[in-house]
């Protein structure tokens, strides 16, 4: 699936901004952000959109349309612009991309080649921003980290990873964090955070096509830490409505609106958790040291090996680590399972069964516990970041690889 393109638009004119709107909607990686029918206002609705790409349609006023280009470029210089013009002569495609216009279309415009002058914005503005803070995956920060978490056997501890983990990247004031409770049935994240949403999965899966950033904006629940949480559907009947295509476009545009997004899969292999693996840029298989568990690890690992793309994803995280009920080593796991341990959390019962029973994230309950130290590690090193608050810990558990 294409990336989703954030796009605002300006033209003062309703007679052709409706016509210019419905092709824009129409194209499937578009993501309409802002729709503005006056010039004056427009560097405002930009500045706040922050959007990957504006159309300018110049007819209403070939000489504001000109000079509000020239503002754009003026402030964010790799912004790119389309303008749209009925005037297709010479002069005013050279005045367009004169006063910092990337694209000139002549309206009425042609559906494929809105398309192509999209793509062509798209690829100049990748080269031209360069590759900047990137993350485990090399991912640039202008593009989101998506993150599913699986486990290898009910109860091995993925809720607890997928939400620590997201209220610890939520820190980052820099990060617009969500997680999306992908166990359909009967997944828990609600109950973990102690939020009871207004809106689920099923209701964004039914509006998938007439999605609008504000409707899935409100579709989530914000929690204290800064995580946002668009939780499983109340009603078991609802999950039939849930389709893997609805979730992939969902996916799509929830990478357009946040910089992290994490999955708590269910452990059924069911196709949306595939397309959820499929569409993320690392795969978190949680295991503990236990027969049942590295098993599991050896079977999904061979399932996903098949499919090109998938095995490569997968980092092994080895929870519970120090649990007195085990007896294997990590020596003897990592051996069993052919792939470093990426990973590994301590087992400490009474800080996560704490911060369970009274709904609240490992930072706000036991925020000295060694787990929580390690969850914050390994958020930093998906990031990208110095596995800061690992150092204090005893090294064996911030072996990665
Ligand atoms: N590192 C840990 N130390 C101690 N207890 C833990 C640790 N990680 C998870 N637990 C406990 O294990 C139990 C199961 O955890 P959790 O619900 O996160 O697992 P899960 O894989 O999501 O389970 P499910 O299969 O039900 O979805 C919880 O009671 C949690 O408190
Ligand atoms: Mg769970």
């Amino acid at each position: 699936m294409n990336e989703v393109q954030r796009i605002a638009i300006v033209d003062p004119s309703d007679a052709t901004r409706e016509p210019l709107r419905n092709l824009l909607l129409g194209v499937e990686s578009v993501w309409l952000e802002a729709e503005c029918s006056r010039y004056e206002f427009f560097i405002d609705v930009a500045r706040q959109s922050c959007p990957d790409c504006v159309v300018i349609a110049l007819d209403a006023d070939h000489h504001k349309a000109l000079k509000l280009i020239g503002q754009l470029t003026l402030e964010s210089p790799n912004m790119p612009i389309l303008a749209v013009s009925s005037r297709g002569d010479g002069q005013s495609i050279l005045g367009a991309l004169r006063s910092g216009a990337k694209e000139f279309l002549t309206a009425p415009v042609v559906l494929e080649e809105l398309m192509l002058a999209l793509q062509r914005l798209r690829t100049n503005r990748a080269t031209s921003n360069g590759d900047i803070n990137t993350n485990v995956n090399g991912n640039s920060r202008g593009e989101s980290l998506v993150v599913s978490i699986v486990g290898s056997k009910g109860g091995v501890g993925c809720t607890s990873v997928a939400i620590n983990l997201g209220c610890a990247m939520a820190q980052d004031a820099r990060y617009n964090v969500a997680l999306v409770d992908l166990d359909l049935a009967l997944g828990d994240a609600d109950v973990v955070l102690d939020l009871i949403p207004d809106y689920t999965l099923a209701d964004v899966a039914m509006n998938v096509d007439r999605l609008d950033m504000q409707f899935l904006r409100r579709s989530l629940c914000k929690h204290e830490s800064g995580l946002s949480l668009l939780p499983h559907p109340v009603q078991m009947e609802d999950i039939s409505l849930i389709h893997d295509e609805h979730l992939g476009r969902v996916i799509g545009l929830l990478r357009a609106s946040y910089s992290h997004l994490i999955f708590d899969l269910s452990k059924r292999f069911v196709p949306t958790d595939l397309t959820a693996m499929r569409m993320s840029d690392v795969i978190l298989v949680v295991a503990q040291l236990e027969l049942t568990s590295l098993r599991n690890v050896v079977r999904m690992l061979h399932t996903m090996d098949k499919e090109e793309g998938l095995g490569e994803k997968v980092k092994v995280v080895m929870n519970r680590v120090g649990s007195d009920e085990s007896d294997i080593t990590l020596e003897k796991a990592q051996e069993t399972i052919g792939k470093p341990i990426y990973w590994q959390l301590p087992n400490e019962y009474k800080a996560m069964l704490g911060a369970r029973n009274a709904g609240q994230p490992l930072m706000t309950h036991a925020p000295k516990s060694r787990v929580h130290l390690s969850l914050v590690g390994l958020a930093n090193a998906l990031c990208g970041k110095s596995a800061e608050p690992a150092k204090k810990e005893r090294r064996s558990f911030f072996s990665f690889r």
